[in-house]
């Protein structure tokens, strides 16, 4: 078949807030993950990506928010057209653009969204149409998480031991449950181990199996939580799960940094606020918190309590310096054009 000179498409797609988390890979080349994890997309962040198939180009060029991006971005980039190129029998080139409407190194993981949107944008532009499952599938090998970015809603990642059975489905539409992440960045510096490195390290901690022994119950509290939109439930299984998180990365070994005695993803303005957050609780407020591998913080609450968290949290983020954006349950990955 004559394949045109150049193809294009863009798609967007949320990044997402896992409440049971990824952290260590049973296939580190494949991003197959040591547990099953649950999320939900965060409607208030949004990655659009423009992908060229292009026959005039001699190579993979890519641009992150207009601007060239650095060499190490841009293989991982590569690698991901590559797979693509492979699925679809292509030869040709491709110019990638993409851009977060949320700002770069606050402390936002963007790689969930930017890989979930380049699947999308990729095979599209490629010529081929990839079911849900599918796409991802492909999305997970760009980055574990962005597997989670694909379907719309809650969703949950199946830890499967193949390439083709570890994907993630959706467990309930954005409609489900009126829920509110109010996600809360501060300036300073870019975290100094990245995730890829984080779960590399995850099973030198001592109590990694027993971590995994414990996500098998935090995986069914917050999987009926979900049911039966069970506030309380959710959040104190979310919260205590994020910090199981980082007793893995307090306690682990990084290889490629042996000056590190455990990883400090936090900054002191994390470790105010989940103080702050479990005081507020005290005082009558419901809300959770969650982190990531950084020192952003992820607030959890009901739509109605909403502007009872934010009277607590804006003053405090403002004396912080720091910055918050809200988000709703957001869709799956989806076309621009
Ligand atoms: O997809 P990665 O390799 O960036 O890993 C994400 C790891 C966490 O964000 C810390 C947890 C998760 O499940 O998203």
């Amino acid at each position: 078949m004559k394949q045109q000179a150049k193809s294009r498409a863009t798609a967007a797609a949320h990044p997402n807030l896992a409440l049971v988390k990824y952290w260590g890979q049973t296939d580190a080349a494949l991003n197959l993950p040591t547990n099953d994890s649950i999320s939900l997309n965060l409607s208030g962040a949004t990655t659009t990506t423009t992908v060229t198939f292009d026959a005039a180009l001699a190579a993979d060029a890519v641009f992150l928010n207009g601007e060239a991006c650095d060499p190490v971005t841009c293989a991982r980039v590569s690698a991901h057209l590559e797979r693509v190129r492979a699925l679809a029998g292509l030869e040709r080139r491709a110019r990638v653009d993409s851009y977060n409407d949320f700002p770069a190194g606050a402390g936002v993981a963007s790689s969930a969204s930017a890989f979930a949107a380049l699947s999308l944008a990729a095979t599209r532009a490629a010529g081929l149409e990839l079911d849900t499952r599918a796409l991802s599938v492909l999305a997970r090998k760009g980055s574990g998480s962005a597997c989670r970015s694909i379907p719309g809603g809650f969703v949950e990642w199946v830890a499967a031991e193949t390439d083709a059975a570890s994907y993630a489905r959706q467990l309930a539409p954005p409609a489900h449950w009126a829920l509110r992440v109010l996600t809360v960045t501060f300036p300073g510096q870019p975290k100094a181990v990245s995730s890829l490195e984080g779960h590399r390290a995850a099973p030198t901690s001592p109590f990694f199996g027993a971590r995994l022994v414990a996500v098998e119950g935090t995986l069914a509290t917050v999987r009926r939580a979900l049911r039966e939109r069970d506030f309380a439930a959710l959040g104190c299984a979310v919260e205590r799960e994020a910090l199981s998180l980082h007793a893995l990365a307090l306690t682990s070994r990084v290889a490629e940094q042996p000056w590190l005695s455990g990883i400090i993803y936090w900054q002191p303005e994390t470790v105010a606020l989940l103080r702050a957050v479990q005081a507020w609780r005290r005082e009558g407020i419901p809300v959770y918190f969650s982190l990531d591998a950084g020192p952003s913080v992820h607030l959890l609450c009901e739509a109605e309590t909403r502007p009872a968290v934010e009277r607590v949290l804006a003053p405090a983020v403002e004396a912080w310096r720091g910055a918050y954006f809200v988000s709703e349950p957001g869709r799956g990955a989806w076309l621009v054009g």
